[in-house]
């Protein structure tokens, strides 16, 4: 099958599959408080997101790019909503026009939208540093995202066996570029033990993609035929990936962490953040707003979310996301249970 063909397909059994609510943020409850002494009006949602600057905690994740005229336009879609929310965005792996030059038009369109805005470039761990640079410079991007996908290629009938040496090649990278690079999963989690290889090949920024959101194991198992259904629940939901991660980060690392992974509303970006997350990422959400209702109401929902965002955090006495971060959290179910198992509490 045709990577093109392939990038199609993805929404499409994305659309068809749709998300999971399995992400663990319903485990989590903000403590309610009578007195919070807040005024939504003056609430701040800007942020510093490591080396970036956002003008809130949100951004649009990787998804498409490489599939001819029908990524482009959803790309184009994409950049347009980032671009009058002045949100960051991250275009899908750069890695068909890495092989396949004819396709930077699917990306390229996104910066030619969101001229002044942040955007991400996206590469498999299986880039070379000259392929990380190229994509960079496809977008003139402000930071580079590269995203690891094993349980997603192992699913795929056409998807790569073969996982060596892919840290070194993370740890080369992030060596070699002068802008921020982001490790992300993919819907998969990630633990503290990842997150410590991570960190000790000098990864500041790491964007969790939990398990609990979009499934890349559904989605590859509803194009194929010999289904892998065990790894159907496969992953760290995205409540204990982020945990895990802010617990690891205690000892003043100074990690930067994008909480993504079934991220549907203001409430879930509060919990995250709650949790130890500088920012939360939709991608699934997002592409279904956007193919069911289009570009305006993408951005009435958007903005819609981001002024509920506002009261959660004038009733929990949050001025500003810095103190939204240490707002106090009781954390129940299976979040807890794992978190119990997991030596953290
Ligand atoms: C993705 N995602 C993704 N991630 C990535 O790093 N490179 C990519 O090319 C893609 N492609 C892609 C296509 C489609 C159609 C979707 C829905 C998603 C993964 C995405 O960035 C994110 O990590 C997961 O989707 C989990 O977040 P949500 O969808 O639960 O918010």
């Amino acid at each position: 099958m045709s990577r093109a063909k392939r990038k199609i397909d993805h929404i499409e059994y994305a659309m068809q599959v749709g998300q999971t609510r399995a992400s663990g943020l319903d485990d989590i409850t903000f403590l309610h408080r009578s007195f919070p002494d807040t005024i939504v009006n003056q609430i701040s949602l800007s942020t510093k997101v490591g080396e970036l600057q956002f003008s809130s905690p949100i951004y649009i994740n990787a998804m498409t790019g490489g599939g001819g005229r029908k990524t482009e336009k959803i790309n184009r879609q994409l950049a347009q909503i980032a671009n009058v929310l002045n949100i960051p965005m991250a275009v899908g792996s750069q890695m068909s026009a890495v092989k396949d030059k004819s396709e930077q038009p699917s990306y390229k369109v996104v910066r030619q939208y969101h001229p002044r805005g942040l955007v991400f470039a996206n590469v498999g761990s299986e880039a070379t540093v000259d392929e990380a640079l190229f994509c960079i410079s496809m977008l003139e991007a402000d930071a580079l995202q590269i995203h690891m996908n094993v349980i997603q290629e192992l699913v795929m009938p056409e998807g790569d066996r073969d996982f060596k040496g892919a840290l070194k090649r993370v740890e080369s990278i992030i060596k070699a570029i002068d802008i921020p690079v982001i490790v992300k999963e993919v819907g998969f989690g990630m633990s503290r033990e990842t997150v410590k290889q991570l960190y000790n090949i000098g990864a500041s920024y790491v964007d969790v993609g939990g398990f609990g959101g979009t499934n890349f194991s559904l989605i590859e198992n509803s194009r194929r035929t010999r289904q892998m259904n065990f790894f159907d629940h496969w992953g760290i939901p995205t409540a204990v990936s982020v945990a895990e991660t802010a617990v690891y980060n205690d000892d003043n690392l100074d990690l930067t962490i994008f909480a993504s992974g079934g991220i549907q509303n203001a409430l879930d970006i509060a919990k995250v953040i709650a949790l130890g997350a500088n920012a939360a990422g939709l991608a699934g959400t997002v592409l279904k707003w956007v193919k069911d209702d289009g570009i305006d109401r993408t951005i009435d929902n958007l903005n819609s979310l981001l002024t509920d965002l506002k009261f959660i955090m004038a009733a929990v006495g949050a001025e500003t996301l810095t103190d939204l971060k240490k707002s106090p959290i009781i954390i129940s179910g299976a979040t807890r249970e794992w978190l119990i198992e997991r030596g953290i509490d």
